[in-house]
């Protein structure tokens, strides 16, 4: 067998793989010129005289087939919003996955809200529905699945809890940009949807976000106002309620319309050399591939790969050492540990326990999380497949 990379044999992949850091991996170009350069000429670069940002929402709005769509600053600010619009606020519980983005708690903690923590299924980490109704007390006010990785929650036994429960449900599809779940587009499932932008999603704006739902008004609040300020700006200097500024700008959103335009020919390219992969990768040992189901259209914001840590001499974090020096950017996981085990959460969390969700805690030294884009073709898959191969093998017990 060849040797390791990392032990000094020679890598797998001797050139850099597409990647979504600059144009190798991200598809930019002419039509986000044009559009940005309009901006650029029309002299007016911000949230309250241009169109490209209403287009924008329209557009998204008209896709999703919601009423409301806002476009906002990031991803953070999208569930900030979410937060704010649902009138989140001191005292209330919020029930969010133990596996996620620290933006999604941020936006519950940024309302004094109190997060609460429900553990997650071994292999796709997201919220798993059977860990949720325990958690719920009288002050419980919402729900937030994750849409992790592409792939959606399972969402039918989260909106029966919900509704049981009445709580909201906001989804957080920041990694999720066209998953359906069983023929749905999620972020159209719960009251509210909520998205990034940020430079590695399927698509981007350099930083961004969006907000959608169909139930404007549902707290006696515009979603629109929720992220200008409580400002109706139909009326001279007057303001609701407190919120933050999170306007999306019209030069983002000119790149913005763009890249949704192409957002359906990324998906396909993903899921193409997603699949492929999985498909080369049939037979090895000790790895589940990311889940194809029929009830469930995976986006793949990234490849996902479960591994069995029992099969492996070396933990995952040796097993994404060696596969980054074979030249496969690869993190051991999406976390190194449970969202509430970070030093700025752990003080927040309710009878804080290392083992509060401990299947994320097994989830999380589980996986080999390998970073995709709308760029690979056949050539680079095989190549990955084959420094995968390599160094799991090696490592095999
Ligand atoms: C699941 C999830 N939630 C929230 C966020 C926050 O988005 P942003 O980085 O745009 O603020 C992200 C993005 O990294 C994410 O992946």
């Amino acid at each position: 067998m060849n040797e390791l990379a990392l032990m000094g044999g020679s890598p797998q992949i001797p050139y850099e793989l597409p990647s979504v850091k600059n144009t190798s991996g991200r598809d930019v170009g002419e039509e986000e010129l044009r559009l940005v350069t309009e901006v650029v000429k029309s002299g007016n670069m911000g949230f309250l005289y241009g169109a490209k940002i209403k287009q924008f929402q329209q557009e998204w709005a008209e896709k999703f087939k919601v009423d409301t769509a806002v476009a906002v600053s990031s991803g953070t600010a999208s569930l900030h919003t979410a937060m704010i619009f649902l009138n989140i606020g001191p005292g209330d519980e919020v029930l969010v996955p133990a596996i996620t983005d620290m933006g999604t708690i941020i936006a519950v903690l940024s309302e004094n809200a109190t997060p609460v923590f429900v553990d997650v299924d071994l292999h796709t980490q997201n919220m798993d529905p059977k860990d949720i109704e325990h958690r719920i007390t009288e002050r419980t006010k919402a729900i937030i699945p994750v849409h992790l990785y592409g792939f959606p929650c399972d969402m039918d036994p989260i909106m029966d809890i919900a509704r049981k429960h009445k709580l909201f449900v906001v989804e957080d599809c920041c990694q999720a940009h066209l998953t359906e779940y069983k023929g749905r587009l999620v972020g159209t499932i719960g009251d509210v949807g909520c998205f990034s932008f940020q430079q590695s999603k399927h698509m981007t704006t350099g930083d961004g976000g969006m907000v959608i739902t169909n139930r404007d008004e549902i707290c006696g609040r515009k979603l629109q106002h929720c992220a200008d300020k409580g400002w109706p700006r139909e009326k001279y200097r007057d303001h609701l309620f407190l919120a933050p500024n999170y306007h999306m700008t019209e030069l983002q959103a000119a790149v913005g319309i763009a890249q949704f335009r192409k957002l359906d020919d990324f998906i396909e390219r993903r899921r193409k050399s997603a699949t492929y992969l999985s498909d080369l990768l049939k037979g090895l040992n000790g790895v589940v591939p990311p889940l194809e189901v029929e009830w469930a259209r995976n986006t793949y914001y990234e490849y996902a790969l479960t591994i069995e840590p029992k099969q492996f001499k070396v933990s995952n974090q040796v097993l994404a050492r060696a596969l980054t020096a074979e030249g496969v950017q690869t993190a051991p996981g999406y976390l190194p540990y449970p969202i509430y085990m970070y030093e700025v959460i752990k003080n927040k969390v309710q009878s804080f326990d290392v083992d509060l969700c401990p299947v994320a805690n097994q989830a999380c030294q589980s996986m080999l999380f390998i970073p995709w884009n709308e760029k690979l073709t056949d050539q680079h898959v095989e190549d990955i497949a084959a420094a995968i191969r390599k160094v799991l093998m090696y490592y095999s017990k």
